[in-house]
């Protein structure tokens, strides 16, 4: 399993640890979630912390976008060096001219569902994804418990998937910890993200190496 450790659990005050932390560990990516107050219900950081944040990362940044019109933002997160840009399918209308402008800014491109969204809303761009990101709580707060519908939306976007010859990895977001990233490995995800279980764990890279060493592509 591919694992993208969610910065929104680390420590705010002082997040170099933890971003050494996140450079030492096994740990696949690291997931940046950047919330507007107007798409979610919260404001967690923006661009000048990423760009920071970008500078001691050794891992590829995996940006989660809770904004509106996220199609305005490309170019600065370009400019962190952002492998995967993904935005939420609700808070943008054109999703085909967003996904071409972000693969033309040379990153890879993400398209993310909230959890009443079904998977089949994205079945005339799923060749075009490189990430779809199943959000297994609502979005805005680490932390919240996961929601179980998202085990069959996986293996509805797993089938979706192999049907279409899709490269889109699969990657589930929210209330991942050991015991539901089993569930989420044996039902098709590629990657998970984790806040809350990595960052609130006794030993952070343990936590990420029992997330690591889930069998992933069943
Ligand atoms: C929620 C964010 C998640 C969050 C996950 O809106 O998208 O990435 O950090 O936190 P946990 O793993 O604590 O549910
Ligand atoms: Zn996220």
């Amino acid at each position: 399993m591919k694992v993208s450790p969610s910065l929104l659990s680390a420590n705010f005050a002082n997040l170099t640890p933890d971003i050494e932390m996140i450079n030492r560990s096994e740990c696949d990516f690291l997931h940046l979630d950047v919330m507007d107050g107007v798409f979610v219900p919260n404001i967690s950081f923006g661009f000048p912390v990423m760009k920071a944040v970008s500078k001691i990362c050794t891992k590829p940044l995996d940006v989660h976008l809770m904004i509106v019109e996220p199609q305005n933002w490309i170019s600065q997160v370009r400019d962190i060096n952002a492998e995967y840009m993904v935005f939420h399918q609700e808070a943008c209308t054109h999703i085909h001219r967003t996904v071409q402008a972000i693969h033309n800014a040379g990153m890879k491109a993400g398209v993310s569902l909230c959890p009443a969204t079904p998977v089949n809303t994205l079945e005339d761009i799923i060749g075009d994804l490189d990430q779809v990101l199943l959000m297994s709580v609502n979005p805005g707060f680490g932390g919240q418990p996961f929601i179980p519908q998202v085990i069959e939306k996986v293996k509805k976007l797993k089938r979706l998937i192999i049907e279409s010859g899709s490269k889109a990895l699969i990657n589930v977001d929210g209330g991942v910890n050991a015991e539901t990233g089993a569930m989420l490995s044996e039902a098709g995800a590629d990657i998970v993200v984790a806040g809350s279980y990595v960052f609130g764990a006794a030993d952070p890279e343990e936590a990420i190496r029992s997330l690591k060493n889930l069998p992933s592509r069943i």
